[in-house]
């Protein structure tokens, strides 16, 4: 955290006030980057500037490099690449040379490391080469795993597409709350966190006759759990094959775990990328990436450029900022396309990052971290990479968990600048200076078992039957505080019992494909007969997308429509509100419209809210309704998050009940005008403070209802639950912050 996570945040902020950045700024900063008309020009600009200008180890083979020299506009690969046809461009890909070899190879070998540059071909093709192998006899299916939705489905469309099948049929996906597979699905992509809920199911993957383990290297929480869970049903399934795909990174260690299983290397076409700081760190980096964005579009020869930002709001940010300034500059420079990726974007704007760009235009694609190896876009030539990703922390000291904007490590810096040098050379423009590179990053990125709350995961595997954590297979292993603090927590929502050993709530909890806290939550809404309410809560919350719409132009109509849905209560009854108001709408695309509110977020709360109730006869829990009854909605969430508890201290400030941290009501919580005295919160977001975010009033006393196990009396003592005095002046500023 050397960058400083409080210190982006504050930063964010300023982005946030500063929009309108006046001309000075902008030219400061074009002055301040070494931009330079031609590859060759630059080599003699570097010197003369004495700018650090870096080559990334190459592999490319002398030929390649004369090739280089002929590429200096990259243009007319490409645009032979879009003449040939789709099966013409399976065939160009790097690991197509080594099909017979590799199948040769899964073939001898139970396990197999598959290591290989982005965009080789490991995830699309592979699957389908064992499948043309013949490995999907008997009706066994080919399963691969990625780390994030948005990769499963497209590259589920993608290989449907080549195969010229439609989707969900041969080859389909399953992500959490959407699964697009049948009966006939021989390949099958899906979420690492789907795989671990199918080892529920079919403990020994008994349906498969081929595991591959893809973005291996992202070691995310869930993909670090299956290596361990598969390393032991190997042993028992000699015929099931497991592969162990990743970019070029760690192939040594996971060889290492699984006994020393060879490595399959695909030799890697890259083309160098000359990488680009800044002078000095940048106040304000989405700006700064606009900025480069149009001196690039300006100064660069065509070919697309690829922005790394942390999550949608910030590339909402930038593409205004852009389409502002391209307005402003009129008709006089080329076309440039700005087209978002994220993992909440509508699958028919995604794909639209993978269409050709239209010749004499240019691409610009404001990505999360999506771009960093899960998806392979073409025709990147350059790389804008400010530094940052958002990511999970949970402190097991204070027991809270935040997502956080973080820097990124010089792995990932690396891999990033990598995605510029495929289609010919390229250039990264790192917006941050070499010396926060050399001695701010950290080399590698923690893994995330070593960062994360292990509630969710501990309650798995303990439904998978693993009782001894501790010594469980790990490749890392997480901290031995946070696995106690994780086994402690579901002690206390009653999923474990005091020998450690899962009861019948845990049972049912492990059944519901949502946190331990939420799944509590559903189940307590049986006892209090809200189901019907609380799964509405319980799918609003889990959209993960802005439920309320606010553009700029219109803020005041879009607040004042946000006003009335406002429940004195709190968010989760505000949120229930909106639900109810849609849902008595007919679920009308234009009533969303017309209150300010997403209709795509919607529709995705009604389908997590279909499936939620779909599961509520396995866990036997009857639909129960009384919309009418705060209390009994209130004490099912405190149920369910009286770890999440809050209570007002003074300056318009909350302490958390057990630790006595500092929180802060969320500036967009229905509940800054009035602050009451108890809280529950759904999640913290750090940013300049840790705000409190989906906020739900409570009584004290509940929580000896509740959870008598974890408060004690002296702890909630003051029980009034009388408002508190209206905050004025500076507390008030306070609020509006973020
Ligand atoms: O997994 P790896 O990074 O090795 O490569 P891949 O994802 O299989 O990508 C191979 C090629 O498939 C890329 O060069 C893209 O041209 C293409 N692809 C695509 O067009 N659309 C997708 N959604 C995914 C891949
Ligand atoms: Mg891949």
């Amino acid at each position: 955290l050397s960058f400083g996570a409080r210190d982006k945040a504050r930063r964010y902020q300023e982005t946030e006030k500063k929009y309108n950045l006046v001309l000075e700024d902008e030219i400061e900063f074009i002055k301040s980057l070494p931009l330079a008309g031609t590859r060759k020009k630059t080599k003699k600009k570097k010197k003369k500037e004495q700018k650090k200008v870096e080559d990334l180890e190459t592999s490319s083979s002398s030929e390649e490099e004369e090739e280089e020299e002929e590429q200096e506009e990259p243009k007319e690969s490409e645009f032979k690449k879009k003449k040939m046809t789709i099966q013409e461009v399976r065939r160009s890909l790097p690991v197509y040379p080594f099909r017979h070899s590799l199948l040769a190879a899964i073939e001898e070998h139970q396990v197999l490391i598959v290591e290989g540059e982005t965009g080789s071909g490991k995830t699309t093709q592979i699957p389908q080469y064992l499948m043309e192998h013949g490995y999907c006899q008997d009706g066994q299916k080919i399963g691969c795993t990625q780390p994030r939705r948005v990769a499963a489905m497209s590259v589920a469309a993608r290989v449907a597409e080549e195969m010229g099948k439609k989707l969900g049929n041969e080859v389909g996906y399953s992500i959490r709350f959407e699964d697009c597979t049948s009966e006939r699905t021989k390949v099958k992509y899906m979420t690492d966190g789907m795989l671990l809920r199918e080892f529920l199911v079919d403990p020994s993957l008994a349906g498969y006759s081929v595991m591959m383990i893809d973005e291996a290297h992202e070691r995310t929480l869930h993909t670090d759990i299956l290596f361990g869970l598969l390393k032991d049903i190997i042993r028992f399934r000699p015929e099931l094959k497991l592969l162990v795909s990743s970019a070029t990174l760690d192939s040594a260690k996971f060889s290492d775990f699984f006994d020393e299983a060879p490595i399959f290397r695909i030799p890697g076409r890259r083309y160098p990328v000359h990488i680009y700081y800044t002078r000095s760190p940048e106040a304000n980096y989405i700006d700064a990436a606009a900025v480069t964005v149009l001196q690039i579009h300006i100064t660069q020869h065509l070919g697309d450029v690829l922005v790394f930002l942390t999550g949608q709001e910030e590339i909402e940010a930038c593409q205004e900022i852009l389409t502002e300034r391209i307005k402003g500059l009129g008709s006089k420079i080329r076309e440039l396309l700005i087209l978002p990726i994220y993992a909440n974007l509508p699958s028919d704007m995604q794909a639209k990052i993978f269409e050709p760009t239209p010749p004499g235009a240019r691409k610009v694609i404001l990505a999360t971290n999506i771009a960093e190896t899960s998806l392979t876009i073409d025709g990147i030539s350059y790389v804008i990479d400010p530094g940052y990703a958002k990511q999970n922390y949970f402190n097991a000291r204070s027991g809270m968990e935040s997502l956080v904007v973080n820097p990124i490590s010089r792995a990932s810096a690396n891999q990033r600048a990598g995605r510029a040098g495929r289609v010919g050379p390229g250039k990264c423009f790192r917006l941050y200076t070499q010396w926060a590179f050399e001695n701010e990053m950290e080399e590698n990125t923690i893994p995330e078992i070593q960062r994360v709350n292990l509630g969710n995961v501990v309650l798995q595997l303990k439904s998978l039957g693993i009782h001894d954590l501790i010594n469980f297979d790990y490749l890392d292993p997480p901290p031995a505080e946070t696995l106690i603090l994780a086994l402690e927590q579901l002690y206390a929502l009653k999923a474990l019992n005091h020998k450690g050993e899962l009861t019948s709530t845990g049972r049912k909890m492990a059944e519901i494909p949502v946190d331990p806290m939420m799944a509590r939550m559903i189940l307590a809404a049986d006892q209090h007969k809200v189901v019907e309410e609380i799964l509405t809560v319980a799918a609003m919350l889990s959209v993960n997308g802005a439920i309320f719409y606010r553009p700029k132009d219109k803020a005041i109509h879009a607040d004042a429509a946000r006003k009335n849905f406002f429940h004195p209560d709190g968010d989760h009854l505000t949120l229930m509100n909106v639900y109810n108001e849609w849902a008595g709408a007919e679920y009308s695309p234009q009533w969303c419209y017309e209150v300010f509110i997403q209709h795509r977020s919607m529709k995705r709360a009604r389908d997590i809210r279909d499936q939620l109730v779909g599961l509520m006869e396995r866990v036997e829990v009857q639909l129960s309704t009384n919309p009418g009854d705060s209390v009994a909605i209130r004490k099912a969430i405190t149920t369910g998050y009286f770890y999440h508890v809050a209570r007002f201290s003074k300056g318009g400030m909350y302490k958390t009940a057990k630790k006595s941290q500092t929180v802060m009501m969320h500036p967009q919580s229905c509940l800054t005008e009035d602050l009451p005295r108890w809280v529950v919160y759904h999640e913290l977001v750090l940013t300049t403070k840790e705000y409190m975010r989906n906020v739900c009033v409570i009584d004290g006393k509940w929580l000896l209802e509740v959870a008598p196990h974890y408060y004690k009396d002296n702890e909630v003592h003051d029980t009034t639950n009388k408002k508190m005095p209206k905050v004025k002046g500076k507390a008030k500023e306070e609020l509006r912050v973020e």
